[in-house]
């Protein structure tokens, strides 16, 4: 039919107007709200980049102290919700927990569903970005069948998060480096600023399935949920899991060859975790920033250096063969943070909630501006028909 464009895939349709992201995919540039992702990485606090995302503009001392007493405020789970862990297997995903979790707290504070004042928006807002490492922490501990670790008033956001999987029943850390450790400073600003690399990605396919839910006039934070399921895939967020358990399985720089060859075996199915992305096709500035803190990081945590080696030697390999370039493929931020997070202790099973934490000022971002849009419609593909 001629009636309507075919996209699959959606790649060349700009669903909506925004004015939260910007990327140039061949620049390899991106801005929140018109500021430079580098400056915003290196010159400001994750807390600094939410009002950003939210507010539209950075804040200013005072607003930022508010900020951070309000989310260690709101951190804290209705004490019921507890519960529903308890419901899970003791095997089960973070992930599958954390959405669980996310559709929730849509029943606790039923009342978001109707949002009024620019006051109701932020309360919303707040309320969800400050219990999202509370949930992912929850649902780590209970996966170890460990107590759960509930938040500290005296931390702020990102060491809390670090706290909750650490500590001992009465908040105690440790030493021991077998054991749950104290939280070094370093490790708090590694986290932020990953923190601050997830935080938005104009139109991904989270973000657009965040705002198809908004479209139908859903509860925010069953929108968010979705979100949430729509990121745990690896094509999309669930990238970060898979790479380091691609460089798991190569083992050593000698293997590497072999798996580049299958990657570019149109027969076999093997991807590159952690390269290629359909917007960016020069570079990733994200991964940018990240191989840099990754290369700081080595003196003062205990990066895993051997993946280091293998990751390196992927990169070499691959950025310069004739495949690779031509299909413009360069590795995404989903390449490096693995090995960050794993020298901050953190499983490979609590990645994708790491990017979810981060994620979820994006999604709420995105969430209000289409709702507060003139322009929003609910979102109603047509298609090709092809059958009987
Ligand atoms: N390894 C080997 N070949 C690849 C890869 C890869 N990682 N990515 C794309 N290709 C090839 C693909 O086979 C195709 O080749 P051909 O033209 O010969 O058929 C060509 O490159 C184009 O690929 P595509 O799948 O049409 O590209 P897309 O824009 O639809 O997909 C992507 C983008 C990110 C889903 C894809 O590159 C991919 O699957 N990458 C691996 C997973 C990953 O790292 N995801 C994280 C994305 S970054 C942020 C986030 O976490 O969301």
């Amino acid at each position: 039919s001629g009636m309507f464009s075919y996209d699959p895939g959606f790649t060349s349709t700009a669903s909506c107007r925004s004015e939260i992201t910007f990327i140039d995919g061949e620049k390899g540039e991106l801005r929140y709200r018109g500021i430079p992702i580098e400056e915003l990485a290196t010159g400001h606090s994750y807390l600094e980049v939410c009002h950003l995302l939210l507010e539209g503009k950075l804040p200013t001392e005072e607003e930022l102290t508010a900020l951070d007493l309000e989310l260690r405020h709101r951190a804290f789970l209705p004490e019921s919700l507890v519960k529903l862990f308890e419901t899970m297997p003791d095997n089960a995903h973070p992930m599958s927990t954390l959405s669980a979790g996310a559709t929730a707290l849509s029943a606790f504070y039923y009342e978001h569903l109707k949002l009024e004042s620019d006051e109701d928006y932020r309360e919303m807002a707040h309320r969800i970005i400050a219990k999202m490492p509370t949930l992912a922490a929850f649902a780590y501990r209970h996966s170890l069948g460990a107590t759960y670790i509930y938040p500290d008033i005296d931390r702020s956001f990102t060491e809390n998060f670090l706290y909750m999987l650490r500590a001992y029943p009465g908040g105690k850390l440790h030493r021991d480096p077998s054991g749950p450790r104290e939280i070094k400073p370093i490790e708090v600003q590694a986290l932020d600023t990953i923190f601050t690399l997830h935080a938005d990605h104009e139109q991904n396919a989270s973000t657009t399935v965040v705002r198809s839910v908004a479209s139908t006039g859903a509860h925010p934070y069953v929108a968010i949920a979705s979100g949430i399921a729509a990121l745990w895939g690896r094509a999309h967020g669930g990238a970060n899991e898979s790479v380091i358990e691609q460089l798991r399985m190569i083992g050593s720089v000698e293997n590497v060859d072999k798996f580049i060859a299958r990657a570019k075996d149109p027969k076999d199915p093997f991807r590159l975790m952690g390269f290629g992305h359909r917007v960016y096709k020069n570079f990733d500035p994200r991964a940018r920033i990240l191989k840099t803190l990754q290369d700081q990081l080595v003196e003062e945590l205990d990066l895993d250096t051997e993946l280091m080696r293998i990751a390196r030697r992927i990169e070499e390999i691959a950025l310069s063969d004739e495949y690779f370039i031509k299909r413009k493929l360069y590795p995404n931020i989903d390449f490096y943070s693995g090995i960050i997070l794993t020298a901050l202790g953190l499983p490979r099973s609590m990645f994708t909630p790491v990017f979810v934490i981060g994620r979820t000022v994006g999604w709420v971002a995105q969430w209000i501006e289409f709702r507060k849009s003139p322009e929003a419609k609910i979102a109603r593909p047509r298609q090709l028909y092809i059958g009987k």
